[in-house]
C-alpha cells in the first residue's frame, strides 16, 4: 500500500491521524535543515545525553530491577571499558574531537586509573556476573596509550567480573596509529583482544596536520600489516568534509585504505560542533560545502561498492563475505547488536541486547521491557576524570547522569537504531509496539516520497539517495516533538556531548 493509500484508510476507518507532525511542519524543517551542516553525526541513540539529568533513583536499585529481569530472560550484553587519556595535541583534541577524553598525565596517572576501573568492575559483580558477553569495546580515548603489560590486567577485569569470557565474541581495542606497534599489538592479541579499530581519519599526511596529531601512513600501515600478520582483525576510521579535501583526496584515501587490505572500514563525515577547533570561523572556511559532502557520500559508496564492499550502516563498510574468515574479518558486533535491541518473536517481545559501560565517560543501556514495563533507562559515568576516581575511590557508583525511556522514548530509540541501517522494518515495528508506523509518521514518509529519499514497501521503509546522507536530520524530525518535550522540562543549559553509545 503507498502512504496516500495508507493515509486515505486511516482517515476512513476514523483512525486519528498523528497530531505530532503537520505536512506543513515536516516540510518547513526539511526545507531549513537540509541547507545546515548537521551536528549529530556520530551520536546516534535517542536521546542525546545532552538531554540526560542527575539520577533520581539510585544506581543500586536499578541494577536490582534489572536483576529481577534477568530472572526472566537472558541479557546478551555488549560490554564498552571506557579510557581517558589522549595524547596532547595542538589544536586540543585533535581540532575535531567531541568525545569526552583527558590529557595523558604520564604512567603514574594511567596506573592510578587502572586501579580505579578495577574497583568499578567490582562494584558490578553482583548485578553483571550472570549476563551473557556478546562482544566486548575499549574505547575512549586513545586505549592504546596503555603499556604492553597493562592489557592482561585490564582483561583479567572482564574475566573476573563474567567468569571468563565467550571464545568467538569480538574484542575490540580502539586507538591511534603511531601506538600500535609491533609489542604492543603482540601484548593486545595475548591478552584476548581480536580486533583494533584504528582512528586514521586523513592519509593524506598534510591535510591530517590540521588535526595536530604527528601520525604518518607508515604508521598506519605497519599497524595494519602487524595486525594481518597477528590475525587481528582491523578497521579504521576516515573522515570526509575535511578542512580543504576535495574529491580527490577523499577517493584517494578510500583507495590507499582498500589497497592496505582492510575488511572493514567507517567512514565518517565531519561533524563540526561545540568549541573545537574546526568549529572556528577560520576552520569553518575551509571546509567543503555541503553539497560537495553530500556528493562525496555517493562517490565514497559508488567507489567502495565497485571495490567489493558491502554498506552495513550509513558511515560502517565491510567487505563482501568472501570467506568465514573474511566474514570475521569485517565484522563490528558491538555496533551491529544494538540495532535491534529490541525483537520480537512470535507476539513475545525480548530486549536481548544491552550496552553495560564501565570506566570513564561509560555509558550504560538497559532494555528491560519495550517500554511496557517503563523500565529502561541509559546512564553515563563522570566525563571528568578528578570526578570519575574521587566517586569510585568513595566507594560509590561513579555515574553522572541518567535517562528513564518512556514508552515513546524506546520507540524512537528503536526507530534510530534501524535508520543507522538505512532501512526500518515497520513490519516489526508494529508487532513491537502496536503501532502502525506508516501512519505514525504519515507526513514525514510523504514529504521524503516525494523527495525520492526513500522507498516503502510491504515491508520496509527503505532509504535511498540522499535521503540516506540525510538520515541524522530524519532522525532529529521524527524526534522533534519529544525533544521539544524535553528541552522545555530541562531547567539547565543543555550542553553537547559526544559519548559511544550506540
Ligand atoms: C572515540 S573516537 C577516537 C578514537 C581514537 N582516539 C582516534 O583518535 O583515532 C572514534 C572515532 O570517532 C570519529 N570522530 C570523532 N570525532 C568526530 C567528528 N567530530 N566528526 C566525525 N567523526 C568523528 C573518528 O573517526 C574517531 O576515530
Ligand atoms: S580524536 Fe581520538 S585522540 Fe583525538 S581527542 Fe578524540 S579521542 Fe583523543
Amino acid at each position: 500500500m503507498s502512504v496516500a493509500e495508507n493515509v486515505a484508510s486511516a482517515k476512513s476507518a476514523r483512525q486519528p491521524l498523528s497530531s505530532r507532525l503537520s505536512a506543513n511542519e515536516v516540510k518547513s524543517f526539511v526545507d531549513r535543515e537540509s541547507l545546515r551542516r548537521q551536528s549529530n553525526k556520530v551520536l546516534h541513540g535517542h536521546p542525546s545525553p545532552m538531554y540526560w539529568k542527575p539520577l533520581s533513583d539510585s544506581v543500586e536499585s536499578l541494577l536490582e530491577k534489572r536483576n529481577g529481569f534477568a530472572q526472566q530472560q537472558d541479557f546478551s550484553v555488549n560490554l564498552y571499558v571506557g579510557t581517558p587519556f589522549c595524547l596532547k595535541t595542538k589544536p586540543a583534541r585533535c581540532g575535531f574531537c567531541l568525545f569526552p577524553s583527558e590529557d595523558y598525565r604520564g604512567n603514574a596517572g594511567v596506573e592510578d586509573y587502572i586501579d580505579v576501573l578495577e574497583k568499578e568492575f567490582k562494584f558490578y559483580k553482583p548485578y553483571y556476573a550472570k549476563d551473557t558477553l556478546s562482544s566486548i569495546y575499549f574505547g575512549g580515548g586513545t586505549p592504546n596509550l596503555y603499556h604492553a603489560e597493562h592489557y592482561g590486567r585490564l582483561m583479567s577485569f572482564v574475566d573476573g567480573l563474567y567468569g571468563g569470557v565467550p571464545d568467538d565474541i569480538e574484542i575490540t581495542l580502539e586507538g591511534i596509529p603511531q601506538l600500535f606497534n609491533e609489542e604492543k599489538l603482540r601484548a593486545i592479541k595475548n591478552a584476548g583482544f581480536n580486533r583494533i579499530s584504528m582512528g586514521v581519519q586523513q592519509l593524506n599526511e598534510k591535510l591530517v596536520k590540521y588535526s595536530g596529531r604527528k601520525q604518518n601512513n607508515e604508521q598506519v600501515f605497519q599497524a595494519l600489516e602487524i595486525s594481518q600478520k597477528l590475525d587481528l582483525a582491523s578497521s579504521i576510521d576516515l573522515i570526509y568534509g575535511w578542512p580543504e579535501q576535495t574529491m580527490d583526496d577523499m577517493l584517494n584515501d578510500l583507495k590507499i585504505a582498500v589497497q592496505a587490505g582492510v575488511h572493514h572500514l567507517t567512514h565518517y563525515e565531519l561533524n563540526v560542533a561545540g568549541r573545537s577547533d574546526f568549529a572556528s570561523r577560520q576552520k569553518r572556511a575551509l571546509l567543503p560545502s555541503i553539497q560537495t559532502n553530500i556528493e562525496m557520500y555517493h562517490r565514497a559508496n559508488d567507489y567502495l561498492r565497485s571495490q567489493g564492499f558491502e554498506q552495513v550502516t550509513v558511515y560502517d563498510w565491510k567487505k563482501v563475505k568472501t570467506s568465514p574468515v573474511a566474514e570475521r574479518l569485517g565484522r563490528y558486533d558491538y555496533e551491529h547488536n544494538m540495532h535491534h535491541f529490541v525483537e520480537h518473536d512470535e507476539g513475545v517481545v525480548n530486549n536481548t541486547q544491552q550496552i553495560c559501560g564501565i570506566g570513564f565517560a561509560a555509558v550504560n543501556f538497559h532494555a528491560n521491557g519495550a517500554g511496557v514495563q517503563d523500565e529502561n533507562w541509559s546512564y553515563m559515568n563522570h566525563t571528568s576524570l578528578d570526578k570519575y576516581a574521587a566517586k569510585v575511590k568513595e566507594g560509590k557508583f561513579p555515574v553522572d547522569r541518567g535517562f528513564r525511556y518512556e514508552h515513546s522514548d524506546v520507540k524512537l530509540a528503536w526507530l534510530f537504531q534501524s535508520m543507522q541501517t538505512m532501512k526500518i522494518n515497520h513490519v516489526d515495528y508494529g508487532n513491537i509496539f502496536h503501532e502502525n508506523l506508516l501512519l505514525e509518521y504519515g507526513a514525514v514518509w510523504e514529504e521524503l516520497e516525494n523527495r525520492q529519499w526513500i522507498r516503502l514497501s510491504e515491508t520496509h521503509v527503505e532509504f535511498v539517495g540522499d535521503g540516506q546522507y540525510y538520515i541524522p536530520m530524519i532522525q532529529a524530525l521524527v524526534a522533534k516533538n519529544r525533544l521539544a518535550e524535553l528541552r522545555a522540562a530541562s531547567k539547565d543549559k543543555l550542553d553537547s556531548i559526544a559519548v559511544t553509545i550506540e
